[in-house]
């Protein structure tokens, strides 16, 4: 197993190159099942997850060729509707293939997700409203069995919760079904976001696109014609190093990045004291030379994302006074917190709300990563750790990041990838 050692690092400088959109990469990729004919996504970054997703496609029949961070999907050849446990149990985002399988074949079978580091993380929204649209659901032998004996039509959808992946397979189950399916309390996260505007590209009449209300005139099963795109920037990488800028107290530059998707980040940063020069696709960070600190609570897009909330509280440790960081989505997204306290950081944990003392100097020590965003939380703290931190279980690191330590080196960082 790999893990990463990192020395405490004064002077970070240069530039770093955003990827594609691992969360934006894996619902596009599910989509392409309900292409007519192959297609190319570019941008698509190098990293575990989509691999994962892209393996699972073949396991199901299509033809997937990855290069150069671009994948050549032809579904055309799927011959396979079931989704097996040694592949979903390895990424819960797996569940995307459930919408497109179901709404091009009539049936579909996918294995349960199971438990998660972060929390619970249910599927029951996503069953309900297939059910809603017509599909019969069976959980047997820890598979969900659906079929569609009178296709899926469309109806009137209501989250509960806003769910992201939820929203992604119910958009691509409606895109395929009979008739007009409207979901309120829909995601409006950008990587929902380009999923229809993908759709609406390729024949799909969707209205409210970027709204909480979703209006999704399906084709009544006709495959889509979709023409080669290319995926948005990682908003949850660029966010990862414009910590690493802040909490080192370096500028640096992010390239190829959107800053319109980073409001929530970008303005907590602003709070904690830095600064920002934008353009359209670069942003530079002017880091505070005293971090101040700061009140979190994660919510839903255009909020402040769950995604960010490991790195913040990385940051601030660092910052001069007390922080309070409230998780709103996830019950159990704190697991990074030990591992930081066994750095030195001072936090408190009451329920689903961490207040952290700072500044608070840190000390590198050996660390266990314990789910892909508090993986990054320890990098970000390593930076500033007096002495050597060795992270361990980076698997969950490389589940999302790509080549994290190479873009971390060529600004200057002190950081291997080493064999325990
Ligand atoms: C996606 C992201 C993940 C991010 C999360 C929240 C991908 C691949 N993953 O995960 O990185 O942290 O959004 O922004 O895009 N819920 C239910 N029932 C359901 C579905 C969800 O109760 O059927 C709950 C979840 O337990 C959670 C909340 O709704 O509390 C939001 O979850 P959801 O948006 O579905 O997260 P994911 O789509 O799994």
């Amino acid at each position: 197993m790999d893990y990463l050692k990192i020395h405490s690092t004064q002077q970070l400088s240069g530039e770093i190159s955003i990827s594609g959109a691992k969360n934006a990469s894996l619902p596009l990729i599910a989509m392409t099942i309900l292409a007519k004919k192959p297609l190319t996504i570019g941008n698509l970054p190098d990293v575990v997850d989509i691999k994962t997703l892209l393996k699972l496609l073949t396991k199901l029949g299509a033809e997937c060729e990855f290069s150069h961070k671009s994948v050549r999907v032809d579904t055309s050849s799927i011959n396979e509707t079931k989704a097996t446990y040694d592949i979903v149990k390895t990424m819960r985002a797996s569940i995307l293939v459930l919408g497109p399988i179901l709404a091009r074949f009539g049936h579909c079978e996918v294995s349960l997700p199971g438990g998660c580091a972060i929390g619970q993380r249910p599927i029951d929204l996503h069953l309900k409203a297939l059910e809603q649209m017509g599909a019969h659901i069976d959980i047997q032998a820890g598979y969900i069995q659906a079929t569609t004996p009178n296709g899926l039509h469309g109806c009137e959808i209501i989250f509960d919760k806003i769910t992201v992946t939820g929203t992604a397979n119910i958009v691509m189950a409606a895109a395929l079904a009979k008739g007009v399916t409207t979901i309120t309390n829909a995601a409006r996260e950008p990587e929902v976001v380009q999923l229809c505007e993908i759709l609406a590209k390729s024949g799909v009449n969707i209205k409210g696109i970027g709204t909480a209300i979703l209006e999704i005139e399906g084709t009544d099963g006709a495959l889509l014609d979709i023409a080669d795109f290319d995926v948005i920037p990682d908003r949850i990488e660029a966010g990862t190093y414009l910590c690493a800028g802040a909490i080192t107290k370096n500028e640096l530059t992010l390239t190829h990045v959107e800053p319109k998707h980073l409001g929530a980040v970008l303005s907590k940063l602003e709070e904690m004291g830095s600064s920002f020069t934008i353009t359209d696709d670069t942003i530079t960070i002017h880091p505070a030379q005293e971090i101040k600190p700061v009140k979190i609570v994660t919510q839903e897009y255009p909020a402040f994302p769950t995604d960010m909330q490991a790195q913040f509280l990385a940051l601030a440790t660092q910052a001069e006074g007390v922080s309070i960081i409230e998780e709103k989505l996830f019950e159990n997204r704190f697991m990074h917190v030990s591992e930081l306290q066994r750095m030195g950081a001072d936090i408190t944990l009451n329920g689903h709300t961490a207040t952290v003392s700072g500044k608070t100097e840190l000390s590198g020590t050996d660390v266990m990563a314990t789910d892909l965003r508090a993986s990054s939380a320890l990098v970000l703290a390593a930076l500033v750790a007096n002495g050597e931190t060795n992270i361990h279980r980076i698997y969950h690191l490389d589940r999302g990041y790509e080549a994290l330590e190479e873009k971390l080196q060529n600004i200057g960082a002190k950081i291997e990838r080493l064999k325990e």
